[in-house]
């Protein structure tokens, strides 16, 4: 039987992904801080093959030993890093509390996350390793530099791993959603074009760790549109970002 452990699998696309591995009869291992969240959300779901750790990603040790715990008695064929944070208000003067906190969550989660399942991975020489960025990580966005920021840097991270990685046989995601209905961009006030529901964007990405992809990117207008962004001269992207449209960030 296999086995996935999700961060932040109890909410959004972590929780409907684990929703997928339960189905598929998969051993599931998710964490997140609020163990009610677990309690709500997974309450009519067979609870036979899942097991919910309650963590805080940015305690490595907690981490660390949540997911040695869960690979040592049940195993670890795939890891999901997908917990993750944003602010829903826009602001041209960054909060650097915040900003410091969000690259806590955002980047070193996900080293940490990588790091405990790499000790499984590397000796028996298979697993996948995932994690959620975002197509905001394509180009720095007005408003959310370190947002943008920490996706960024997760992608490359990403592909950096998957190049050391594949000869070991090991696979390394990283996948790029655009506006997803999760209760991360509820609250958000300003439009999300092309918003898809997370149910069905946790089916679009089993579907890319299943072709084991390096970067998997959705929905497909939406990405192509930000990708062709990143390949605009800098000072032509700058003047589109000028048009209020395009920019959600505030006056501070
Ligand atoms: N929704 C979108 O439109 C969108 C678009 C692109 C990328 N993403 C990325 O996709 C990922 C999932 O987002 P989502 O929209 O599904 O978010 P979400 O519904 O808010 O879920 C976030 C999950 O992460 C957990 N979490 C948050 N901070 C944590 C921490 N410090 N330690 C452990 N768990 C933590 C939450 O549980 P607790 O609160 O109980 O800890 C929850 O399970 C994030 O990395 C996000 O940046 C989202």
């Amino acid at each position: 039987m296999k086995s996935v452990f999700i961060t932040g699998g109890t909410t959004g696309m972590g929780l409907e992904l684990a929703k997928i591995y339960v189905k598929r009869g998969w051993k599931v291992g998710v964490c997140g801080r609020d163990p009610l969240k677990f309690k709500e959300n997974f309450a009519y779901v067979s609870q036979d093959n899942l097991h919910y750790y309650q963590v805080d990603v940015t305690d490595r040790a907690a981490l660390q030993s949540a997911i040695a715990e869960f690979s040592s008695s049940i195993g670890l064929d795939l890891l999901v890093a997908s917990a993750g944070i944003s602010f829903p208000h826009k602001t041209r003067i960054p909060d650097f509390e915040r900003s410091y906190h969000m690259v806590h969550v955002n980047l070193l989660g996900v080293m940490y996350a990588f790091e405990a399942a790499l000790k499984v991975m590397i000796p028996k020489q298979s697993g996948q390793l995932v994690a959620i960025s975002s197509i905001a990580g394509f180009n720095g966005l007005p408003g959310v530099s370190a947002y943008s920021a920490t996706k960024s840097a997760v992608t490359k991270y990403c592909e950096s791993l998957n190049l050391d990685l594949s000869d070991l046989g090991i696979t390394v995601t990283s996948i790029h959603p655009g506006f997803v209905d999760t209760p991360l961009t509820r609250v958000n006030p300003h439009p999300m074009p092309f918003l898809i529901s997370a149910q069905k964007a946790a089916e679009k990405i089993s579907h890319a760790i299943d072709k084991k992809k390096m970067h998997y990117s959705f929905p497909f207008i939406f990405s192509f549109v930000v990708k062709l962004l990143s390949l605009l001269p800098r000072t032509l992207y700058k003047r589109l970002m000028k048009i209020k449209l395009f920019n959600f960030s505030k006056e501070h």
